[in-house]
């Protein structure tokens, strides 16, 4: 190992046999944390190749469980987000992808920290069950076109001992590592094709465009090399997606987006990643007839239907959809005011995630309770004008001492008296 950590400290390439000798042998715990973080933290200043990339990811795909979903008909497409606030595209997009018959098997995960996570979010509605055997997974996909499950079994355990490393190393910002980190999850879990959305902004880990447009196209590369058609989207993370930011609300808010009354930024979101993942399943011909499809399937209310027989198949109360007040509710909801006239410049959209957090919407550790009931409303968003006194953002709350929380959302907002609203989608990245 020490002549490895010098090879690559010295910049030259590492073999495939090597790459695989290393986390083989760190996966068995052969070797130690610090030869690990070292050899960490030369990728990070040399960089990798695309076959060292290529044999770092697929390394660490088979370090652990490797799902086989050649039992479901079709070409599997999975999509990946980066972390969002407020991030409610997996709802939408999974009844939506599926109401066009492609089969959407999806493995999520729970949220940690200001970030939410799809299975915390389905937990909100009543009765609905996460866990799901493999047997009954494939057959609900081939049945309905769609199921989400809980991720189970040990996926990938060479990149969960790495990501706590580098998390600790100063070595989570190395883009060949980022990128080997989410395509060995996706090649794991079975995908045959993938959809990436990498997110750009200020808490994104992503900062720049043009570092975002490198971790894209490195992460296309990888599927290239190891055969899983994968596309990227690069958008834009400073303010959170849509409206709401908690479970319940969320829920209420994808309900609301494929009855095609959503937020216009969470709407087209789906439907360019939705359009991706319908072309890549070869469910259209182009981009273009792949998004028909899905806009004609939110106005038919197909889309809508795919979404209540998903919730009743996997055992929840299906009439939610029509009665969104059966999902948990808070008791209390308070509002937070503009001080000033002008324009939302900025939201931070980290703060709102860790407001959403301290409300209970999230997890603080792992270990945390969530409260799915509570979240935030984001009324106001970059580019909008406000006067002094408009409502810019709700909370959603259980708690009595909210004051702390009101602050952050408060100073989360910058207003000025420029009206510039953001780009949504910075680029569509190919082969
Ligand atoms: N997300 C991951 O899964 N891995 C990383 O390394 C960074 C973000
Ligand atoms: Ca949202």
């Amino acid at each position: 190992m020490v002549n490895l950590i010098e090879k690559k400290r010295d910049g030259v390439e590492l073999t495939s046999q090597e790459i695989e000798w290393i986390i083989e042998q760190f996966t068995q715990g052969h070797i130690p944390d610090y030869q690990m973080s070292a050899m960490a933290m030369a990728i990070l200043f040399q960089g990798m190749t695309h076959e060292e990339l290529g044999a770092m990811t697929l390394a660490m795909a088979k370090s652990g469980d490797q799902f086989d979903l050649s039992a479901i008909h079709g070409i599997k497409v999975d999509k990946h987000s980066t972390g969002g606030v407020g991030d409610t595209t997996t709802l939408v997009l999974a009844p939506l992808v599926a109401s066009v018959g492609v089969p959407v098997a999806k493995m999520s995960g729970r949220g940690l920290g200001h970030t939410g996570g799809t299975i915390d979010k389905l937990e909100a509605i009543p009765g609905f069950k996460v866990e799901v055997s493999e047997e009954e997974f494939i057959h609900l996909v081939n049945t309905n076109h769609i199921a989400i499950a809980g991720q189970s079994g040990n996926l990938t355990p060479a990149d969960k001992k790495l990501y706590a490393l580098r998390d600790v190393t100063g070595t989570v910002q190395s883009i060949p590592l980022i990128a080997s980190s989410i395509m060995s999850k996706k090649i794991a879990s079975g995908a045959d094709a993938i959809v990436l959305d990498v997110k750009v902004g200020a808490g994104a880990f992503m900062k720049t465009v043009e570092e975002a447009e490198q971790l894209a196209r490195e992460m296309v590369a990888i599927g290239k090399q190891v055969g899983r058609q994968t596309m990227a989207i690069i958008s834009n993370m400073d303010q959170p997606l849509g409206v709401a930011v908690g479970n319940a609300n969320e829920v209420i808010e994808a309900i609301e987006t494929l009855k095609g009354n959503g937020p216009s930024d969470l709407t087209e979101l789906c439907l360019v990643l939705g359009s991706q993942m319908v072309y890549l399943a070869s469910g259209a011909k182009s981009i273009a007839e792949a998004r028909e499809k899905l806009e004609e399937n939110i106005r038919n209310g197909k889309a809508l239907d795919v979404l209540k027989t998903f919730i009743s198949s996997q055992g929840g109360d299906a009439s939610i959809v029509d009665d969104v007040t059966k999902l948990p509710q808070a008791k209390w909801n308070y509002d937070i005011c503009a001080k000033t006239d002008g324009y939302v410049t900025n939201i931070v959209a980290n703060d709102i995630g860790v407001a959403a957090m301290m409300l209970g919407a999230g997890r603080a550790t792992k270990e945390s309770e969530i409260d799915l009931s509570v979240g935030v409303s984001v009324l106001k968003k970059v580019g909008d004008a406000v006067k002094s006194g408009d409502v810019l953002a709700k909370i959603h709350t259980n708690r009595t001492d909210n004051e702390e929380v009101i602050q952050k959302i408060q100073n989360a907002y910058t207003i000025g008296d420029i009206c510039e609203a953001l780009p949504l989608i910075y680029k569509v990245v190919t082969e």
